[in-house]
């Protein structure tokens, strides 16, 4: 088994462990209940006990025999089909329900703690090793709510997020140069070869810029070389991030993970924290001249919070990591989705034309305008929940979900590719509809069918800037492009490495349109 779970973060860069598909759904908690002290009664409600059982051998067996292991939201149907809306897991002492529907994932939401927890642990681990500070995706507790508060000014409000607009523009500007190079070198002037791994350069190029308030170069030819050891050391930290997960700690002696995850962070954080002090030195000597300290994200935490740098250290890391595969995954799929249904492009296309004219450059207030638009990465959501699955463990109350009784420290997982594949909220789930999600009249699908960026105080919280840099990028590349998956392709289907990926490379051509607007660029 040791092997199968080493092997599914093999290769990519994206398993983010506090979003933790696997981590947390089958290392769930230990049972729940036992001595909690109900502050429910239970009284004639139902229980855990009249809900569908799956036992823990059964789910290893369906990963593993079946192959389910990186297809995990393929599973989700399967097992919604078998035990429809709520099931439980159970054994070797561990214990979690099950959560497929959106009415049931309400209930859940309306309920969760004051200080919500997903329950896991492991990113925290190597920060007590080397003492660093927690950020917002490994803290809990008030002090995770304090740092939210922080961390959630200048990010989370739509008027902060709008700031990043030239930050973002001035990126989106060298992807499209480096669409135009890649073109330029294809033997049919028009081909772009593995586009996941350039909007995976595109998005943390972007990110980094927001954060670290520095471009570290990876849309350039060649990627600085410390740069590309960063890029490295996360697609390290991720690769043996299933393995430490999964084995016993006392094979961290004997066998290679541990090590490798842990030299994968020290990677991560050599980098992020030589920007930081960087940064830092730069303020310091804006403050000793008497000037004002100007800068987007960074500038604010270092010289307007009061976060020590060990704590801004862990924060940096983590939406660094945190608002990568995320983002760039939702772009590749979004351009699949509209390269199956050119009338759904064309619609894109005429809308983005209409509201940014000639050759100006999309703004966040013309994305006010563009209500297709940002239905398209809706509906790409819905079908490509980035994250199909997440957890909460409920620490305050026992809770009462779909008319079953829960005792606190209850594990909740939380089945989103299910939920937002479910034919009563969505008719046709698999088929690409952006206009369901459009204000014009029509009934609006339940807010909680799809909730891709999770919800409430623990939700996701790069959404508003995540979104800024998707509708930016995705509004300047088809005023210019008509893009087209290569034939070669074929079929993409996901698969489950915690973001969901293509499971091939995928090459796209991009024709130009006939308006050859040269200044987009
Ligand atoms: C398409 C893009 C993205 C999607 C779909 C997404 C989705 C999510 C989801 C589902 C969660 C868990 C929320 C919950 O438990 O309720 C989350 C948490 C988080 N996301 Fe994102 N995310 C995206 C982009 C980003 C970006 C760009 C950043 C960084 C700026 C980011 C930073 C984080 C952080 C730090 C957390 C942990 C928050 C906490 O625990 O308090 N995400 N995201």
């Amino acid at each position: 088994m040791a092997g199968r779970l080493s092997w599914c973060g093999t290769g990519t860069k994206s398993i983010n462990v506090f979003l933790k598909p696997l981590t947390a759904s089958w290392g769930v908690q230990r049972s729940a209940g036992g001595n909690a002290a109900a502050s429910v009664s239970s009284g004639s409600l139902r229980t855990d006990t009249d809900l569908p059982r799956v036992t823990l051998p059964k789910v290893l067996y369906r990963l593993f025999i079946q192959g389910y292991y990186n297809r995990v939201h393929e599973m989700q149907l399967y097992e919604k089909q078998l035990y429809g809306g709520m099931f439980t897991i159970k054994g070797d002492g561990r214990y979690a329900v099950v959560l497929n529907s959106g009415k049931l994932l309400e209930e859940l939401m309306r309920q969760d703690d004051k200080f919500p927890s997903r329950g896991d642990k492991l990113w925290s681990e190597y920060r007590d090793m080397r003492d660093l500070g927690y950020g917002p995706a490994s803290e809990e507790g008030e002090k995770w709510y304090k740092l939210r508060s922080v961390l959630n000014k200048r990010m989370l409000h739509p008027k902060d997020s709008v700031k990043y607009e030239n930050v973002v523009n001035e990126v989106v500007t060298d992807f499209i140069k480096r669409i135009y190079h890649l073109r330029k070198m294809s033997s049919t002037g028009d081909l772009v070869p593995n586009v996941s791994n350039e909007l995976y350069r595109f998005s943390l190029e972007g990110i980094s810029r927001i954060v670290l308030e520095t471009r570290i170069g990876c849309l350039e030819n060649e990627i600085p070389a410390e740069t590309q050891n960063f890029i490295n050391s996360i697609a390290q930290m991720f690769t043996y991030t299933m393995a430490v997960a999964m084995l016993p700690k006392w094979t961290r002696n004997y066998l290679p993970f541990w090590g490798r995850y842990i030299s994968g962070w020290d990677g991560i954080f050599k980098f992020a924290c030589k920007l930081i002090d960087r940064k830092l030195e730069d303020i310091q000597k804006h403050l000793d001249a008497g000037q004002e300290v100007k800068g987007e994200y960074l500038s604010y935490l270092l010289a307007n919070t009061n976060m020590s740098k060990k704590d801004v250290y862990g924060s940096v890391a983590e939406l660094l990591l945190a608002g990568v595969d995320t983002t760039s995954n939702t772009m590749m799929w979004a351009l699949y989705l509209l390269s199956h249904d050119p009338k759904a492009q064309e619609t894109l296309y005429q809308e983005v034309n209409s509201i940014v004219k000639g050759d100006k450059i999309p703004t966040a207030e013309d994305l006010n305008r563009m209500p297709y638009l940002k239905a398209v990465i809706k509906e790409t959501l819905r079908i490509y929940p980035v994250v199909p699955i997440n957890a909460r463990l409920l620490s305050e109350n026992d809770v009462i979900i779909g008319g079953h009784f829960f005792p606190k420290k209850t594990t909740f997982l939380m089945h989103h590719y299910a939920m937002s594949h479910d034919e009563k909220i969505f008719p046709e789930p698999h088929i690409f509809k952006p206009e369901r999600w459009l204000r014009d009249g029509r009934e609006r699908p339940s807010p909680f069918g799809s909730i891709p960026f999770g919800f409430g105080v623990r939700g996701c919280v790069g959404k508003r800037i995540a979104e800024l840099e998707m509708h930016l990028a995705l509004a300047r590349v088809i005023k210019l492009f008509e893009v087209k998956l290569d034939p070669s392709v074929g079929k993409i289907n996901a698969l489950s490495r915690t973001v969901l990926v293509a499971d091939k490379t995928v090459n796209f051509h991009f024709l130009e349109r006939k308006h050859n607007h040269l200044n987009l660029i």
